[in-house]
């Protein structure tokens, strides 16, 4: 049996960045909270509560006098709130999210109405949305645009960074059938990520080759089930937190077996599912 690993795997830059960040923080702080789940990773969640970092769910909630923001970032609003309770931030919002960010912001400002093609109670659309000023919607199907009665005349739409591109160039063919002979202009902004994109593409490209795919992450990431419904769109496909899950019967009548990993998990977990497989073979 021959197991192989993506050309990609491992924390991607926003991720890494984040960490080093929040790391350096809770040195300095003594420990430190954070505002939500820093990333969508039990393992490393783990990892940063060893240190000291506690996450906290709302702004009410905060104990300390500075709280770190994650790497979805935050919507104006809730920054406006932070700072009337004095409360100093430590920002590892990602830098493509601020891009997707600026993007709603500059969109609201010029007068169009804006869709964020993702999932509406994900932590950073939330926060994108929140830049609209109440003009925009999140939504993963062109209906609740279509269905606006007038339809917006100016419409800009993006993405939420870690959609699977292909899906993000159908959303936007199905809006501009349903816009096209209302007279809307509609402008098109690219905001997923480059590493979600190599990733997906390593990803794929190993999928093609084995007839059994790991991905390796939190089974609440976004990110990584975006990988996993593109893997098993091409072979068999398991979703797996740890080592510890895998079965020995998975494995049966199985000559090649690919691993990857979403953009939270880290390499050292990727590289434990590796040795278990190897054991197991
Ligand atoms: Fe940023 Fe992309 Fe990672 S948006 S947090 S580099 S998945």
């Amino acid at each position: 049996m021959k197991i192989e690993k993506a050309e990609k795997t491992g924390f991607c830059f926003g991720v890494r960045r984040a960490m080093e960040i929040i790391e350096k923080a809770a040195r300095e702080h003594g420990g430190i909270e954070t505002l939500g789940q820093l990333v969508h990773n039990r393992q490393v969640l783990q990892k940063l509560a060893d240190i000291g970092v506690k996450v906290v769910e709302a702004a009410e909630d905060i104990q300390g006098d500075t709280v770190a923001i994650s790497a979805h970032g935050i919507s104006p609003e809730l920054e406006a709130e932070l700072q009337k309770q004095h409360i100093g931030l430590v920002d590892t919002t990602c830098p493509y999210v601020h891009r997707a960010q600026q993007v709603a912001r500059r969109l609201n400002e010029a007068g169009f109405f804006v869709v964020v093609y993702g999932e509406a109670d994900h932590p950073e659309v939330k926060g994108i949305l929140g830049w609209t000023k109440g003009k925009g919607v999140a939504t993963l199907s062109e209906n609740p645009v279509a269905s606006l009665d007038p339809l917006p005349r100016w419409i800009g739409v993006l993405s939420q960074t870690t959609r699977i591109p292909a899906h993000y160039t159908e959303f936007i063919k199905t809006l501009i059938d349903a816009a096209f002979t209302k007279d809307s202009e509609i402008r098109i902004f690219d905001t997923i990520c480059h590493d979600i994109r190599d990733r997906q593409e390593a990803a794929l490209k190993s999928a093609r080759t084995v007839d059994l795919m790991f991905v390796v992450g939190g089974r609440n990431s976004a990110n990584t089930n975006h990988l996993a419904r593109l893997c098993s769109e091409i072979t068999e496909t398991r979703l797996i937190e740890t080592a510890e899950e895998i079965k020995p019967e998975w494995l049966k009548g199985h000559q090649r077996i690919g691993v990857t990993g979403g953009a939270s998990t880290d390499e050292q977990t990727i590289n434990e599912v590796i040795a278990k497989l190897e054991a197991l073979t």
